[in-house]
Protein backbone atom coordinates (compact mmCIF):
# COMPACT_ATOMS: atom_id res chain seq x y z
CA UNK A 1 0.00 0.00 0.00
CA UNK A 2 0.97 3.55 -0.48
CA UNK A 3 1.41 5.90 2.68
CA UNK A 4 -2.16 6.81 2.76
CA UNK A 5 -2.34 8.36 6.45
CA UNK A 6 -6.44 9.89 6.49
CA UNK A 7 -5.73 12.24 9.89
CA UNK A 8 -3.37 13.74 7.07
CA UNK A 9 -5.87 14.89 5.05
CA UNK A 10 -8.88 16.12 6.76
CA UNK A 11 -8.90 19.75 6.85
CA UNK A 12 -7.77 21.34 10.31
CA UNK A 13 -11.22 22.80 10.75
CA UNK A 14 -12.75 20.10 10.29
CA UNK A 15 -10.72 17.86 12.67
CA UNK A 16 -11.22 20.58 15.28
CA UNK A 17 -15.09 20.64 14.67
CA UNK A 18 -17.21 19.73 17.28
CA UNK A 19 -20.38 18.75 15.91
CA UNK A 20 -23.95 20.34 15.74
CA UNK A 21 -25.91 18.14 18.28
CA UNK A 22 -29.68 17.16 17.34
CA UNK A 23 -32.48 16.63 19.23
CA UNK A 24 -32.83 13.71 17.81
CA UNK A 25 -29.21 12.34 17.88
CA UNK A 26 -29.30 13.16 21.88
CA UNK A 27 -32.12 10.81 22.22
CA UNK A 28 -32.91 8.20 19.63
CA UNK A 29 -34.65 5.74 21.15
CA UNK A 30 -38.11 5.74 19.31
CA UNK A 31 -39.01 2.61 20.07
CA UNK A 32 -40.18 3.31 23.62
CA UNK A 33 -43.28 4.84 24.39
CA UNK A 34 -42.31 8.42 25.51
CA UNK A 35 -43.34 11.65 25.20
CA UNK A 36 -41.11 14.08 22.93
CA UNK A 37 -41.06 17.51 24.33
CA UNK A 38 -37.23 17.95 22.85
CA UNK A 39 -37.01 19.17 19.30
CA UNK A 40 -39.80 21.96 19.22
CA UNK A 41 -42.23 20.12 16.81
CA UNK A 42 -45.83 20.43 16.18
CA UNK A 43 -47.16 17.68 18.09
CA UNK A 44 -50.00 16.83 16.12
CA UNK A 45 -49.43 13.52 14.17
CA UNK A 46 -49.68 13.91 10.05
CA UNK A 47 -46.87 11.34 9.09
CA UNK A 48 -44.06 14.17 8.87
CA UNK A 49 -44.59 16.59 11.78
CA UNK A 50 -41.51 14.82 13.41
CA UNK A 51 -37.69 15.32 12.54
CA UNK A 52 -36.83 12.66 10.62
CA UNK A 53 -34.15 9.92 11.74
CA UNK A 54 -31.22 11.84 11.20
CA UNK A 55 -28.52 8.72 10.50
CA UNK A 56 -31.44 7.42 8.41
CA UNK A 57 -30.91 3.82 10.08
CA UNK A 58 -33.67 1.68 8.49
CA UNK A 59 -32.42 2.60 4.91
CA UNK A 60 -28.93 1.64 5.77
CA UNK A 61 -29.85 -1.52 7.51
CA UNK A 62 -31.30 -2.66 4.27
CA UNK A 63 -28.84 -1.17 2.22
CA UNK A 64 -26.35 -3.47 4.17
CA UNK A 65 -27.82 -6.46 3.92
CA UNK A 66 -28.36 -6.10 0.23
CA UNK A 67 -24.54 -4.45 -0.46
CA UNK A 68 -22.69 -6.83 2.32
CA UNK A 69 -21.44 -3.62 3.87
CA UNK A 70 -21.39 -2.75 7.66
CA UNK A 71 -23.59 0.19 8.80
CA UNK A 72 -20.65 2.60 9.45
CA UNK A 73 -19.17 1.85 6.24
CA UNK A 74 -22.11 3.74 4.99
CA UNK A 75 -22.70 7.52 4.56
CA UNK A 76 -26.40 8.28 2.78
CA UNK A 77 -27.13 12.38 1.01
CA UNK A 78 -29.44 14.16 -1.12
CA UNK A 79 -28.77 12.76 -3.82
CA UNK A 80 -24.82 12.21 -4.51
CA UNK A 81 -24.47 15.72 -5.64
CA UNK A 82 -24.49 15.99 -1.60
CA UNK A 83 -22.32 13.15 -1.34
CA UNK A 84 -19.57 14.99 -3.46
CA UNK A 85 -19.80 18.03 -1.94
CA UNK A 86 -19.64 16.54 1.78
CA UNK A 87 -15.88 14.96 0.56
CA UNK A 88 -14.76 18.37 -0.83
CA UNK A 89 -15.65 19.95 2.11
CA UNK A 90 -14.64 17.69 4.65
CA UNK A 91 -10.83 16.83 3.09
CA UNK A 92 -10.04 20.48 0.41
CA UNK A 93 -8.51 23.53 1.61
CA UNK A 94 -10.03 26.04 -0.33
CA UNK A 95 -7.29 28.14 -2.72
CA UNK A 96 -4.75 25.90 -1.18
CA UNK A 97 -5.79 21.60 -1.94
CA UNK A 98 -6.73 20.65 -5.53
CA UNK A 99 -8.47 17.66 -6.67
CA UNK A 100 -8.20 15.54 -10.05
CA UNK A 101 -10.78 14.98 -12.95
CA UNK A 102 -10.82 13.11 -15.59
CA UNK A 103 -12.74 14.56 -18.77
CA UNK A 104 -15.37 13.80 -20.34
CA UNK A 105 -16.80 13.14 -16.99
CA UNK A 106 -19.62 13.62 -14.87
CA UNK A 107 -19.66 17.53 -14.75
CA UNK A 108 -20.64 18.45 -11.33
CA UNK A 109 -17.17 17.35 -9.82
CA UNK A 110 -15.27 20.43 -11.67
CA UNK A 111 -18.60 22.87 -10.46
CA UNK A 112 -17.80 21.56 -6.80
CA UNK A 113 -14.08 21.98 -7.31
CA UNK A 114 -15.05 25.51 -8.28
CA UNK A 115 -18.02 26.31 -5.52
CA UNK A 116 -15.33 24.82 -2.96
CA UNK A 117 -12.83 26.89 -4.42
CA UNK A 118 -10.56 24.26 -4.74
CA UNK A 119 -8.13 23.70 -8.12
CA UNK A 120 -9.68 21.27 -10.34
CA UNK A 121 -6.61 19.64 -12.13
CA UNK A 122 -7.82 18.40 -15.57
CA UNK A 123 -6.76 15.14 -16.85
CA UNK A 124 -7.77 13.86 -20.00
CA UNK A 125 -9.43 10.00 -20.88
CA UNK A 126 -7.27 8.97 -24.00
CA UNK A 127 -7.49 5.44 -25.90
CA UNK A 128 -11.12 5.16 -25.55
CA UNK A 129 -12.32 7.11 -22.87
CA UNK A 130 -9.03 5.42 -20.05
CA UNK A 131 -7.62 7.10 -17.40
CA UNK A 132 -3.90 7.86 -18.20
CA UNK A 133 -1.78 6.58 -15.01
CA UNK A 134 0.82 8.19 -16.17
CA UNK A 135 -0.40 11.95 -16.85
CA UNK A 136 -2.29 11.61 -13.19
CA UNK A 137 0.80 10.42 -11.14
CA UNK A 138 2.52 13.32 -12.83
CA UNK A 139 -0.57 16.20 -11.90
CA UNK A 140 -0.15 15.08 -8.16
CA UNK A 141 1.56 17.42 -5.89
CA UNK A 142 1.33 17.54 -2.10
CA UNK A 143 -1.56 19.29 -1.80
CA UNK A 144 -3.30 17.04 -3.86
CA UNK A 145 -6.76 15.38 -2.13
CA UNK A 146 -9.23 13.60 -3.99
CA UNK A 147 -9.04 11.80 -7.70
CA UNK A 148 -12.68 11.48 -9.35
CA UNK A 149 -13.57 8.28 -11.34
CA UNK A 150 -16.28 7.76 -13.14
CA UNK A 151 -17.27 4.59 -13.84
CA UNK A 152 -18.97 3.65 -16.22
CA UNK A 153 -18.55 7.12 -17.05
CA UNK A 154 -20.58 9.80 -17.89
CA UNK A 155 -21.00 10.81 -20.70
CA UNK A 156 -19.03 7.71 -22.67
CA UNK A 157 -20.41 5.38 -20.95
CA UNK A 158 -18.15 3.12 -20.86
CA UNK A 159 -16.57 1.11 -17.34
CA UNK A 160 -13.17 2.40 -16.60
CA UNK A 161 -10.37 -0.50 -16.66
CA UNK A 162 -10.24 -2.39 -13.50
CA UNK A 163 -6.41 -2.55 -13.44
CA UNK A 164 -5.96 0.77 -14.07
CA UNK A 165 -8.17 1.92 -11.69
CA UNK A 166 -6.21 -0.71 -8.60
CA UNK A 167 -2.86 1.00 -9.81
CA UNK A 168 -4.17 4.40 -9.37
CA UNK A 169 -5.52 3.19 -5.91
CA UNK A 170 -1.77 1.79 -5.04
CA UNK A 171 -0.11 5.11 -6.27
CA UNK A 172 -2.10 7.89 -5.06
CA UNK A 173 -2.09 8.84 -1.60
CA UNK A 174 -5.00 10.84 -1.31
CA UNK A 175 -8.88 9.55 -1.78
CA UNK A 176 -9.94 8.26 -4.90
CA UNK A 177 -13.53 8.36 -5.24
CA UNK A 178 -15.25 6.15 -8.05
CA UNK A 179 -19.19 6.94 -8.56
CA UNK A 180 -20.77 4.35 -9.50
CA UNK A 181 -24.32 6.09 -10.51
CA UNK A 182 -24.45 3.17 -13.25
CA UNK A 183 -22.85 0.48 -11.77
CA UNK A 184 -26.58 -1.14 -11.76
CA UNK A 185 -26.42 -1.67 -15.63
CA UNK A 186 -23.07 -3.04 -15.77
CA UNK A 187 -21.92 -6.57 -16.06
CA UNK A 188 -18.63 -5.46 -14.61
CA UNK A 189 -18.28 -6.12 -10.41
CA UNK A 190 -18.76 -3.26 -8.06
CA UNK A 191 -15.45 -1.55 -6.60
CA UNK A 192 -18.01 -1.66 -3.43
CA UNK A 193 -16.10 -5.60 -2.81
CA UNK A 194 -12.68 -3.92 -2.57
CA UNK A 195 -13.69 -1.06 0.18
CA UNK A 196 -11.54 -3.65 2.81
CA UNK A 197 -8.51 -3.79 0.10
CA UNK A 198 -8.11 0.14 -0.09
CA UNK A 199 -8.47 2.16 2.96
CA UNK A 200 -8.35 5.67 0.37
CA UNK A 201 -11.71 4.05 -1.63
CA UNK A 202 -14.81 5.91 -1.76
CA UNK A 203 -17.58 4.43 -3.61
CA UNK A 204 -20.23 6.39 -4.52
CA UNK A 205 -23.96 5.50 -6.07
CA UNK A 206 -27.82 6.86 -6.15
CA UNK A 207 -31.21 5.46 -5.95
CA UNK A 208 -31.31 8.34 -8.80
CA UNK A 209 -30.86 5.49 -12.22
CA UNK A 210 -31.63 1.90 -12.10
CA UNK A 211 -33.70 2.42 -8.74
CA UNK A 212 -35.70 4.43 -10.79
CA UNK A 213 -35.72 7.53 -7.85
CA UNK A 214 -34.10 10.74 -9.42
CA UNK A 215 -36.74 12.62 -7.48
CA UNK A 216 -36.34 10.78 -3.98
CA UNK A 217 -32.95 12.70 -3.64
CA UNK A 218 -30.59 9.65 -2.21
CA UNK A 219 -27.30 8.95 -2.69
CA UNK A 220 -25.19 6.61 -1.29
CA UNK A 221 -21.39 6.97 0.15
CA UNK A 222 -19.72 3.49 1.26
CA UNK A 223 -16.14 3.94 2.78
CA UNK A 224 -14.14 3.11 5.50
CA UNK A 225 -15.71 3.33 8.79
CA UNK A 226 -12.99 6.49 9.77
CA UNK A 227 -13.91 7.86 6.41
CA UNK A 228 -17.54 7.79 6.95
CA UNK A 229 -17.28 9.06 10.49
CA UNK A 230 -15.64 12.68 9.04
CA UNK A 231 -18.04 13.27 6.94
CA UNK A 232 -20.83 12.37 8.82
CA UNK A 233 -19.51 15.00 11.78
CA UNK A 234 -20.09 17.82 8.51
CA UNK A 235 -23.48 16.94 7.17
CA UNK A 236 -26.16 18.56 8.15
CA UNK A 237 -28.25 16.87 10.97
CA UNK A 238 -31.47 15.91 8.87
CA UNK A 239 -29.86 15.84 5.37
CA UNK A 240 -32.24 13.05 4.10
CA UNK A 241 -35.89 13.86 4.32
CA UNK A 242 -38.49 11.50 5.98
CA UNK A 243 -40.61 11.14 2.45
CA UNK A 244 -37.28 9.92 0.40
CA UNK A 245 -36.72 7.49 3.90
CA UNK A 246 -39.96 6.30 3.71
CA UNK A 247 -40.04 5.73 -0.35
CA UNK A 248 -36.02 4.65 -0.68
CA UNK A 249 -37.16 1.91 1.77
CA UNK A 250 -40.57 0.59 -0.12
CA UNK A 251 -38.14 0.95 -3.31
CA UNK A 252 -34.84 -0.75 -2.04
CA UNK A 253 -37.41 -3.96 -1.29
CA UNK A 254 -38.46 -4.25 -4.73
CA UNK A 255 -35.67 -6.15 -6.00
CA UNK A 256 -37.36 -7.94 -8.37
CA UNK A 257 -39.40 -5.12 -9.60
CA UNK A 258 -35.67 -3.16 -10.33
CA UNK A 259 -33.75 -5.84 -11.84
CA UNK A 260 -37.36 -6.68 -14.62
CA UNK A 261 -36.70 -2.59 -15.33
CA UNK A 262 -33.44 -3.24 -15.63
CA UNK A 263 -33.42 -5.56 -18.06
CA UNK A 264 -35.99 -4.07 -20.37
CA UNK A 265 -33.97 -1.28 -20.34
CA UNK A 266 -30.90 -3.14 -21.22
CA UNK A 267 -33.11 -4.92 -23.94
CA UNK A 268 -34.10 -1.60 -25.08
CA UNK A 269 -30.51 -0.65 -25.21
CA UNK A 270 -28.90 -3.38 -27.30
CA UNK A 271 -31.64 -2.61 -29.62
CA UNK A 272 -31.17 0.74 -30.26
CA UNK A 273 -27.30 -0.26 -30.41
CA UNK A 274 -28.30 -2.27 -33.47
CA UNK A 275 -30.31 0.23 -35.16
CA UNK A 276 -27.95 3.05 -34.85
CA UNK A 277 -26.01 0.68 -36.75
CA UNK A 278 -28.56 1.87 -40.09
CA UNK A 279 -27.99 5.36 -39.70
CA UNK A 280 -25.98 6.81 -42.08
CA UNK A 281 -24.78 10.32 -40.10
CA UNK A 282 -23.56 8.21 -37.03
CA UNK A 283 -20.34 7.83 -37.34
CA UNK A 284 -19.38 5.99 -34.06
CA UNK A 285 -21.16 4.74 -31.53
CA UNK A 286 -19.36 4.18 -28.13
CA UNK A 287 -19.89 1.01 -26.18
CA UNK A 288 -21.66 1.72 -23.15
CA UNK A 289 -22.36 -0.60 -19.52
CA UNK A 290 -25.10 2.70 -19.09
CA UNK A 291 -28.67 3.19 -19.81
CA UNK A 292 -26.97 5.82 -22.51
CA UNK A 293 -25.24 5.92 -25.48
CA UNK A 294 -22.73 8.37 -26.87
CA UNK A 295 -22.80 9.01 -30.95
CA UNK A 296 -20.71 10.62 -32.68
CA UNK A 297 -22.61 12.00 -35.80
CA UNK A 298 -22.05 14.33 -39.03
CA UNK A 299 -23.23 17.46 -36.89
CA UNK A 300 -24.56 17.26 -33.67
CA UNK A 301 -25.98 20.73 -33.38
CA UNK A 302 -27.86 19.80 -36.30
CA UNK A 303 -29.18 16.81 -35.33
CA UNK A 304 -30.05 17.34 -31.61
CA UNK A 305 -31.93 20.66 -33.59
CA UNK A 306 -33.74 18.08 -36.05
CA UNK A 307 -34.77 15.85 -33.10
CA UNK A 308 -36.16 18.71 -31.02
CA UNK A 309 -38.32 19.60 -33.92
CA UNK A 310 -39.80 15.99 -33.89
CA UNK A 311 -40.32 16.59 -29.95
CA UNK A 312 -37.07 14.30 -28.69
CA UNK A 313 -34.73 15.83 -26.12
CA UNK A 314 -31.34 14.58 -26.22
CA UNK A 315 -28.68 15.91 -24.94
CA UNK A 316 -25.53 17.32 -26.43
CA UNK A 317 -22.41 16.93 -25.24
CA UNK A 318 -20.40 18.40 -28.05
CA UNK A 319 -18.75 20.65 -26.09
CA UNK A 320 -16.86 18.48 -23.98
CA UNK A 321 -13.31 17.11 -24.36
CA UNK A 322 -12.80 14.47 -26.79
CA UNK A 323 -17.08 14.77 -27.66
CA UNK A 324 -16.91 16.55 -30.70
CA UNK A 325 -20.55 16.30 -32.26
CA UNK A 326 -21.29 13.77 -29.94
CA UNK A 327 -25.18 13.40 -28.90
CA UNK A 328 -25.67 11.38 -25.77
CA UNK A 329 -28.89 9.34 -25.74
CA UNK A 330 -30.72 7.94 -22.32
CA UNK A 331 -32.79 4.73 -22.80
CA UNK A 332 -36.32 4.96 -22.78
CA UNK A 333 -39.41 3.02 -22.47
CA UNK A 334 -39.66 0.34 -25.80
CA UNK A 335 -42.45 3.44 -27.01
CA UNK A 336 -39.85 5.94 -26.61
CA UNK A 337 -36.75 4.57 -28.06
CA UNK A 338 -39.10 3.49 -31.28
CA UNK A 339 -39.59 7.29 -31.50
CA UNK A 340 -36.21 8.05 -31.48
CA UNK A 341 -35.01 5.36 -33.87
CA UNK A 342 -38.03 6.17 -36.26
CA UNK A 343 -36.81 10.28 -35.89
CA UNK A 344 -33.10 9.33 -36.56
CA UNK A 345 -33.67 7.20 -39.61
CA UNK A 346 -35.97 10.06 -41.54
CA UNK A 347 -33.62 12.52 -40.88
C1 LIG B 1 -21.91 10.04 -12.86
C2 LIG B 1 -23.00 10.67 -12.09
N1 LIG B 1 -22.88 10.79 -10.78
C3 LIG B 1 -23.86 11.36 -10.05
C4 LIG B 1 -25.00 11.85 -10.63
C5 LIG B 1 -26.03 12.53 -9.79
O1 LIG B 1 -26.60 11.64 -8.94
P1 LIG B 1 -27.71 12.12 -7.88
O2 LIG B 1 -29.00 12.20 -8.60
O3 LIG B 1 -27.66 11.00 -6.87
O4 LIG B 1 -27.26 13.43 -7.30
C6 LIG B 1 -25.16 11.76 -12.01
C7 LIG B 1 -26.37 12.31 -12.65
O5 LIG B 1 -26.50 12.46 -13.82
C8 LIG B 1 -24.14 11.15 -12.75
O6 LIG B 1 -24.22 11.05 -14.08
Amino acid sequence: MNNFNLNSLIRPNVKALKPYSSARDEFKDFDQDMVFLDANENPFENGVNRYPDPQQRTVKKILAEQKGVQLENILLGNGSDEVLDLIYRAFCEPREDNVITLPPTYGMYGVLANINNVENKEVLLVNDFQPDVDAILKAVDKYTKLLFICSPNNPSGNTLDAAIIENLLKSFNGLVIIDEAYVDFSSEESWLNKLQNYPNLIVTQTLSKAYGMAGIRLGICYASAEIIAVLNKIKPPYNVNELTQQRAIERLEDVVVIENEINIITIGKNKLLEELLEVNYVETIYPTDSNFVLVKVDNADKRYAQLLEKGIVVRNRSSQPLCENCLRFTIGTEQENEKLIKALKEM
